[in-house]
């Protein structure tokens, strides 16, 4: 089991660069499937839910190349329709294989999705958006079965904004003939990412970025190269850092406009946040005041997926902050690990209290999330003595060599 240890009290300087988004990359990996041709896609991290959709692709056939940053897709033999458990509970994000899969092959076969356990994470919304285009779904013995050899397209108004429902619904209906209209859809950048790819493989969508997508459908699609958006929760995570630790750092090869919700947050700290073009550049003394009241919302609201590690810096700010966590209702999960290295944090349902203390004492703590595991090496970063996070598998999931990172920084950690 590989964990890191922490020795912490060091303040961050230096520069760090930002790659391409994991949650624009995987839905883009599915999305090549819509071609016979080569995609290839540029600046990507070497994470381990990259490596998990490689390995779902491979298994329907596709053939991949990894060259540096560089992923090389060729979908040309990819003929399976069906993603075996074994492959789909390591990654949620294979449900966006139903689209793509229903578009290519016209069926699909997916096991139920796997991921992070940060709450219930139904498929409801795909699942009746999906009928809603003709698609004719059965659940069998953990499996989703659609064929869509009645396939139309329609005017669809989403529960609530999911952003995994509105990628699969735009994959699976870039065919269909007529207009298909998905409301109520997610807002995020990834979403926009998402478009901007299809369009530029030959597809008809606008609207992305609004809550009203309209996707007209094309006949046939063709292979591109493209450079997904920078990873607003690794800028993110690593603003946060900075922020507690003290220091000067600076990002590069970030979109500071998806992370304006965090540096409005922090604009109310005394850092000092800097921005010029793509580089964000954050000074910080330490130990802020706290933050008063921090929800998470769907975007341009401030990220669930930034919670934990705000939750982090909470804990050894000047005050009582209160975090709302809307999204997902298990992701508090994390707080009884913060509680091992000494912080005062009280759960109750949604909310979470959290009373700043003077300082955190080093212990071992375990990651049960990517984000909540993020946070623990932030608050180990802060804690007197040394800290000990196991289970980081959770963490390569969506940080490539956080260690190697945060070293760059001038950090004291490393991964045995
Ligand atoms: C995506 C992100 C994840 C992020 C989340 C919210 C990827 C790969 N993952 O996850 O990092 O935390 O958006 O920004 O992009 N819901 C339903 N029924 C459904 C679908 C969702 O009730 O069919 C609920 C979920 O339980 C959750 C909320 O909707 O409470 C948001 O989920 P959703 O936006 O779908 O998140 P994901 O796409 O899974």
């Amino acid at each position: 089991m590989k964990e890191y240890i922490i020795n912490g009290g060091q303040p961050l300087d230096g520069a760090l660069e930002i790659k391409g988004a994991k949650n624009s990359i995987l839905p883009l990996m599915a999305a090549s499937i819509l071609t016979d041709e080569i995609t290839v896609l540029h600046n990507c991290p070497n994470i381990s839910d990259v490596d998990s959709m490689i390995n779902i692709l491979e298994g329907l056939g596709s053939k991949i190349i990894r060259s540096g940053r560089d992923v090389i897709i060729d979908n040309s033999m990819t003929d399976k329709s069906e993603i075996p458990a074994s492959l789909a509970k390591e990654l949620r994000s294979s449900v966006f294989l139903l689209g793509s899969l229903l578009s290519r092959h016209k069926k699909a076969k997916v096991a139920y999705p796997g991921g992070c356990d940060i709450g219930l994470r139904p498929i409801d919304i795909h699942i009746t958006g999906l009928r809603e285009l003709g698609i004719e779904i059965q659940e069998q013995g953990g499996y989703i079965l659609c064929n869509c050899l009645n396939a139309k397209s329609a005017d669809i108004v989403l529960d609530l904004p999911s952003v995994g429902a509105t990628e699969n619904l735009m994959l699976a209906s870039v065919f269909i003939k007529g207009k298909t209209v998905i409301r109520n859809c997610a807002k995020e950048p990834e979403i926009v990412d998402l478009q901007k790819f299809l369009n530029t493989m030959g597809a008809k969508i606008r609207g992305a970025g609004s809550s009203v997508i309209v996707v007209e459908g094309v006949d046939k699609l063709h292979g591109i190269e493209y450079t997904p958006i920078p990873d607003r929760i690794v800028a993110g995570t690593y603003l946060i850092a900075a922020a507690m630790c003290g220091g000067n750092v600076e990002l590069s090869g970030v979109n500071p406009e998806h992370i304006s919700s965090l540096i409005s947050k922090l604009s109310k700290t005394t850092c000092k946040v800097h921005i010029k073009n793509d580089r964000i550049l954050i000074r910080s003394k330490g130990r802020q005041k706290s933050l008063e009241c921090i929800e998470t919302m769907y975007y341009p609201g401030f990220p669930t997926d930034l919670q934990s590690q705000i939750m982090a810096m909470q804990t050894v700010s000047r005050g009582t902050s209160v975090i709302v966590e809307n999204i997902f209702e298990t992701r508090f999960k994390t707080a009884s690990q913060l509680k091992k290295l000494g912080a005062d944090i009280t759960i109750k349902g949604r909310v979470a209290v959290i009373r700043g203390v003077k300082e955190l004492i080093g212990a071992e703590v375990a990651a049960s999330d990517l984000r909540g595991g993020a946070s623990l090496v932030l608050a180990g970063l802060v804690a007197k003595g040394t800290s000990i996070v196991k289970d980081i598998h959770y963490i390569d999931r969506g940080y490539e060599d956080l260690s190697v990172e945060l070293q760059k920084l001038g950090a004291n950690v490393r991964r045995t």
